[in-house]
């Protein structure tokens, strides 16, 4: 138990913050009660006792001092607010985890004067336990702080560790973003569905299953994408005639352009950051 005796405190108990707390005590990596959740709404603190049995507090630095692990789950535009507000409260052995998009290590570093960070990019699916989360950690972050990190991260889904900070920025394009992209395909293929003529629940549970299926079948059956594409392909056939029509419409510069333009804008925004 990596975890055990731990204490994890998350500052900003939103969306994400309870996906980590709900992931945490499915995958019973430690009791709720060393758990402690913070945030500004003491009627969210309330729904969180109440359906998590965790502890909360919305004194930022009373849950900084007693964490092990302090997760900064609040937007990067509070973080100006909120670090200064912990400086000097949080135990000097303590792993300072932020999942707060395009917010640099070294700014955490600098308003906290605390050397042990992680930086990490999670994404949507975590609410299930399904995300994807790529992470990096300071060089001072000790191999004991990088198994409680691993596992913090657990909760949320499966995890990549990357040794180069700028591959965050890269992250928040590709799996931090990507569930926007799969929704909109999904979208635009159940409404093709609906335009031929099945009920739009009936569509939506076809590419549903479809989406699911084809994403467990790549995965196992571990061939490049094309040759998949191309088992379902056969001359003159109706796969050959969408994928036609998508290559004519550019589709694949299109994601690329589109991915790109994620990332640069992900820079953009943690340049804005550095106030
Ligand atoms: N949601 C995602 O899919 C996703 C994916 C990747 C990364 N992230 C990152 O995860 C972080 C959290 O996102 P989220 O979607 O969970 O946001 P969220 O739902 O808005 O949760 C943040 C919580 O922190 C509260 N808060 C604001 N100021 C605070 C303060 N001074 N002290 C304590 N709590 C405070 C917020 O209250 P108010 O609502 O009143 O501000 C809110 O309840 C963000 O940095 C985001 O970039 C999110």
């Amino acid at each position: 138990m990596v975890l055990e005796n731990a204490t994890i405190a998350l500052i900003g108990s939103g969306v994400m913050g309870e996906a980590m707390i709900k992931g945490l005590l499915r995958q019973e990596l430690l009791p709720p009660q060393s758990i402690i959740a913070a945030d500004v709404h003491t009627q969210r603190g309330a729904e969180l006792v109440e359906h998590y049995g965790v502890r909360f507090t919305n004194d930022n630095a009373l849950a900084a001092a007693e964490a092990d692990v302090l997760v900064l789950s609040i937007k990067p535009q509070m973080m100006s607010r909120v670090l200064p507000g912990i400086r000097g409260h949080i135990k000097p052995d303590a792993l300072v985890l932020s999942i707060a998009a395009g917010y640099k290590m070294q700014k955490i570093i600098d308003r906290i004067d605390c050397h042990c960070v992680v930086r990490a990019m999670p994404n949507t699916p975590g609410q299930i336990g399904e995300g994807t989360t790529v992470w990096t950690a300071t060089p001072e972050v000790s191999e004991r702080q990088r198994l409680w990190a691993s596992a913090v991260l657990g909760a949320l889904g499966r995890s990549l560790y990357v040794d180069d900070e700028k591959l965050l920025d890269m992250a928040t394009a590709l799996n931090g973003s990507g569930p926007s992209y799969v929704f909109l395909l999904m979208e635009a293929m159940i409404d093709a569905g609906v335009h031929m003529g099945f009920s739009r629940q009936d569509s939506q549970f076809l590419v549903h299953q479809t989406m699911l299926g084809s994403v467990k079948y790549a995965i196992e059956a571990g061939l490049h994408p094309a040759e998949l594409r191309n088992q379902v392909t056969s001359p003159g056939g109706t796969s050959a005639a969408a994928l036609y029509q998508l290559e004519k419409g550019g589709v694949r510069t299109v994601i690329s352009k589109a991915i790109w333009a994620a990332y640069q804008r992900s820079r953009q925004l943690g340049e804005q950051n550095d106030d």
